[in-house]
């Protein structure tokens, strides 16, 4: 209350910003999470007026209260400029300590969101370092990925953006550490007696995280086509969701200062990954689908014709700790598939002397599935004896849905759980420097020899499970599938 805030949007004129960063701000002023004094100054290089900029961005903010959202749009100015210019960034900063200084308050926090590609990062970053930081308070940037594109230019960016700030002005965000499920885990784990006895090998005979989304790049493929499956979702938010399901117990996980007591978990769980190998790797793109009216990727006129960028991939991972060792995490994502949803599911071993005791019987393996999207939920898939005369085991679940439990408690979006991480000066929930050389050096090796060979992608049909090579691969690693549930749950990691 007694600090004023002021907010730099930079690339405020982008996709991203107006998409998810304004949403976002937009969300916490509404609830009441932003200070008194704010200011929120979007900055970029085309030319807007406020009122063009906040018309802009009027139709991404969803609210039944107008009042509120023009409240809001009134806290929101832009300038624009050059990124590598100094005086301009300069100019703008100077206005924002003009309304900074009217507020009377001695205390002036800056935020400086990068809603930018990463080419950007350093010649913004040079300009706010010699004139725009705060000098009576906290200046902190937030990130977005990619950052960079393979081990090599993350340790340049790194290198870079480590001569300008230090570790805890950064704030690298995975907007998957700010989902509900995510953010769940570490309370589910070691919160509970029930789980992490059997978290082992001793009793998990593999781990599957599943990303599917049912549409296609939808004009993203520009950006798309550089990255591919693998840098886009895997490397990342995929990554971020293994270490926390994989990490030994922090030290602590909550109260002041536990922030870095999480990431050095995940780093230390990170580099006990081996590097990917090819031959456990199913690579595929997709193509048309009359039926449903979609085109294949090569369609989109934002791709080049010849394109070999995976749109779907599985990889096989090995923990090689005490913990893991034998136990494959095994990793799907893709694009245009038949379902949209992302899931971890932790496979137990089958329970020892069950095919004995019902001889003739299959006994499907238990399975705790943690749903993060849609509709999340955690539910433990258990045999239990078929309901009346039949003795016949059947797969059920004890099932906390989110929707049933928690019918009418407010999910924040992601985004806006962790801007509101940064003003509170909470950097758990982003990725430290260390964790993303882990990840690099986990994925590059396999990146390199994947376009190194321009290796050519498995055609499947937009709508569908993906090639059908992923599930053999799956199959390899011991993944059961089993069909024939009692309950309205899926019993298929399909
Ligand atoms: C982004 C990727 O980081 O995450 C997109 O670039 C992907 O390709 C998106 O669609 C998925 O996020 P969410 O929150 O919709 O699951």
């Amino acid at each position: 209350k007694h600090q004023s805030l002021c907010i730099f949007v930079i690339g405020a004129s982008g996709d991203l910003a107006k998409k998810k960063t304004y949403p976002s701000l937009f969300d916490l002023f509404e609830h009441g999470f932003l200070p008194p004094h704010t200011i929120i100054c979007g900055y970029a290089r085309s030319k807007k007026s406020d009122d063009e900029f906040r018309s802009f961005i009027s139709a991404y903010l969803k609210t039944k209260d107008e009042e509120k959202k023009s409240a809001f749009l009134n806290l929101c100015i832009y300038r624009s400029g050059a990124y590598d210019s100094v005086s301009d960034v300069g100019a703008v900063s100077k206005e924002m300590e003009t309304l900074e200084n009217a507020t009377g308050l001695c205390i002036k926090n800056r935020l400086f969101y990068f809603a930018i590609p990463p080419n950007v990062f350093v010649p913004i970053g040079t300009s706010i370092k010699h004139s725009a930081l705060s000098t009576q308070g906290w200046n902190r940037l937030i990130v977005e990925k990619p950052f960079g594109h393979d081990l090599n230019s993350f340790n340049e960016l790194s290198r870079d953006m480590g001569a300008l700030y230090s570790e805890d002005e950064i704030y690298r965000i995975d907007h998957y550490l700010g989902k509900e499920m995510v953010q769940n885990l570490m309370l589910l784990r070691f919160a509970n007696n029930t789980f992490e006895p059997l978290w082992n090998r001793n009793y998990i005979s593999s781990v599957m995280i599943t990303f599917k989304e049912n549409i296609g790049t939808q004009g993203r493929g520009g950006y798309f086509d550089s990255y591919g499956i693998i840098r886009d979702v895997m490397q990342n938010h995929l990554l971020q969701v293994l270490s926390l399901v994989a990490m030994e117990p922090p030290v602590r996980a909550s109260g002041d200062d536990y922030s870095n007591f999480v990431r050095d978990e995940k780093v230390k769980v990170l580099k006990c990954i081996e590097p990917l190998s090819l031959e456990n790797t199913v690579l595929g793109q997709y193509v048309g689908n009359n039926e449903l009216n979609e085109v294949g990727y090569l369609e989109d006129p934002t791709v080049p014709a010849d394109s070999v960028t995976p749109t779907f991939a599985t990889v096989v991972m090995n923990v090689k700790n005490a913990r893991w060792d034998g136990v494959p995490f095994i990793m799907k994502a893709g694009k245009a598939l038949n379902d949209k949803k992302v899931e971890v599911r932790i496979q137990f071993k089958q329970a020892p002397g069950a095919t004995h005791m019902f001889p003739g019987v299959e006994i499907p393996r238990n399975e705790l599935v943690l749903r993060l999207q849609p509709n999340e939920a955690v539910y433990m898939k258990t045999n239990v004896k078929s309901p009346g005369l039949s003795t016949k085991p059947v797969a059920s679940e004890l099932d906390l849905s989110y929707n049933v439990r928690y019918a009418d408690t407010y999910l924040p979006e992601a985004y806006t759980r962790l801007v509101l991480d940064v003003l509170r000066g909470k950097q758990a929930t982003f990725v430290r420097d260390d964790e993303l050389r882990a990840a690099w050096q986990i994925f590059t090796p396999l990146l390199n020899q994947i376009e190194s060979q321009r290796l050519t992608p498995i055609p499947y049909v937009f709508g569908t499970r993906g090639p059908m090579e992923s599930d053999n691969l799956v199959k390899k690693f011991g993944y059961e599938f089993h069909s024939g549930a009692y309950t309205k749950c899926e019993t298929m990691a399909d």
